[in-house]
C-alpha cells in the first residue's frame, strides 16, 4: 500500500477510472477540474461505482469500497494539484489548443519529482509538450474504455523524455495491476489504434464490396478470431498454429499472406465513401438502435468483468 499522492486532471468518464485504478492500489488521488460542479457530480459516481463493483465482487485491490472512497479527494485550484504529487494523469477532452495550454500551466506548476502522463488517444506527446522546459517530465500513458477492466496501457515517450520518467510510469502502471506496454518511440496511432485501423479498413472494404453483410463481418472476430485474440496476440497465435512454431508458420504460409495482402487495394475514405458508411449505419442500427447503445454497453461491460476474471485464471 502506498500513501504517494496522485493528480488526476479532468474527472469525466476516464479522469473517474483512474481515480478507481489508483485508489484501489492505496495511494493517495487528488482530481482537478475547471468546473467545480462536475468534481461533485463525479464524487457522487465514484462512490456509486466502488459501492456497486465491491457488490458484484468485482473491486480491485485489498482495501474496501468505503477506505477507496476516502482516499479521493478533489480540487479546483492546479497549483494544490500538483503539490508534492509522484504523478498527474491528464484526463482533459480530446482537442489539442485544451491540452496545449493546460500543459503549459503545468509546466510552471511541476515539482521535479512530478511525470505528467496523458490519457490522449490521438495526440503524440510532441505535440503538446514542444517548447516546454518540463518536457522531460511528459509522456503519454494511453489507457483503453474501461480501464477497469481492460488492463492495457500504451506508453509513448516523446523525443525528449527522460528514460527515467518513461521507467517509473511503467513501474506505476504495474502497481495497479495494469499491463503496460512502451512503445520505443512515438508514432501516430500509437499501436492499437494502427492495428485497429488496418482491421476497420480490411472490415470496411469487405461490406462496401458486398462481400460479407455487417452482422457476419463482425462475426469473423466476435466469434472466430476475437476469441483467440482475447487470450493470445497475433504473434502467439501464429506460433502456436504450426508445428515448427512461428518461424514455420512463415515459411509455410508468408506465401500466401504476401499474395492476399497484395489484393487489398486502396486505404478506404471512410469520410467520403458516404454509400459505405450509410450502408454500414444502416446494418449495424439494425443489429443495435441508437436507443439501444446504453443499453448494450452495460451488457458488454458487466460481461468484460466475467471475463476479466477469467482472463486472470488463464494468466
Ligand atoms: P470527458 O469529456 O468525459 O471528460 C473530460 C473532463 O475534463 C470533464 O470533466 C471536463 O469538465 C474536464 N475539463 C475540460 N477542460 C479542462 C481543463 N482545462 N482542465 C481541467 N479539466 C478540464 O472525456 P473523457 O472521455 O474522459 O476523455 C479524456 C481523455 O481520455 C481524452 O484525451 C481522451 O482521448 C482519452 N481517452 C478516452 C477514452 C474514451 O473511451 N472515452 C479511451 C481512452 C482515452
Amino acid at each position: 500500500m502506498s500513501s504517494q499522492k496522485i493528480g488526476i486532471v479532468g474527472s469525466g468518464l476516464i479522469g473517474r477510472a483512474w481515480a478507481m485504478l489508483f485508489a484501489a492500489a492505496g495511494y493517495r488521488v487528488q482530481l482537478y477540474d475547471i468546473l467545480e460542479s462536475q468534481l461533485a457530480t463525479a464524487l457522487q459516481e465514484l462512490d456509486k461505482d466502488l459501492h456497486r463493483l465491491e457488490e458484484q465482487s468485482a473491486l480491485r485491490g485489498n482495501i474496501r469500497a468505503s477506505e477507496q472512497f476516502a482516499l479521493i479527494g478533489v480540487t479546483t485550484r492546479l497549483e494544490e494539484l500538483t503539490r508534492e504529487a509522484v504523478h498527474i494523469q491528464e484526463c482533459v477532452p480530446e482537442v489539442l489548443h485544451l491540452k496545449k495550454s493546460l500543459y503549459s500551466q503545468l509546466d510552471e506548476l511541476l515539482e521535479e519529482q512530478t511525470v505528467v502522463a496523458s490519457s490522449t488517444s490521438t495526440f503524440m506527446p510532441s505535440l503538446y509538450s514542444e517548447g516546454l522546459q518540463k518536457r522531460q517530465q511528459m509522456l503519454v500513458a494511453h489507457p483503453l474504455n474501461p480501464p477497469y477492466f481492460i488492463p492495457l496501457v500504451e506508453i509513448v515517450p516523446a523525443p525528449w523524455t527522460s528514460p527515467s520518467a518513461v521507467e517509473r510510469t511503467r513501474d506505476l502502471m504495474l502497481s495497479l495491476g495494469q499491463r503496460p506496454v512502451t512503445l520505443k518511440r512515438e508514432i501516430q496511432g500509437f499501436a492499437t489504434n494502427r492495428i485497429q485501423y488496418a482491421i476497420l479498413n480490411e472490415v470496411w472494404r469487405l461490406v462496401g464490396s458486398g462481400i460479407l453483410s455487417v452482422a457476419d463481418v463482425d462475426r469473423v472476430l466476435s466469434q472466430g478470431l476475437g476469441l483467440r485474440y482475447a487470450l493470445l496476440g497475433s504473434l502467439e497465435t501464429a506460433h502456436l498454429n504450426a508445428p515448427g512454431g512461428v518461424a514455420d508458420y512463415f515459411q509455410r504460409f508468408g506465401g500466401e499472406i504476401s499474395a492476399v495482402s497484395a489484393t487489398y487495394g486502396e486505404t478506404p475514405n471512410t469520410q467520403e465513401d458516404r454509400e459505405t458508411l450509410a450502408e454500414i449505419a444502416r446494418q449495424c442500427e439494425q443489429l443495435v438502435s441508437l436507443e439501444k447503445l446504453d443499453e448494450r454497453r452495460a451488457v458488454r461491460d458487466e460481461f468484460l468483468i466475467q471475463l476479466a476474471k477469467l482472463k486472470k485464471q488463464f494468466e
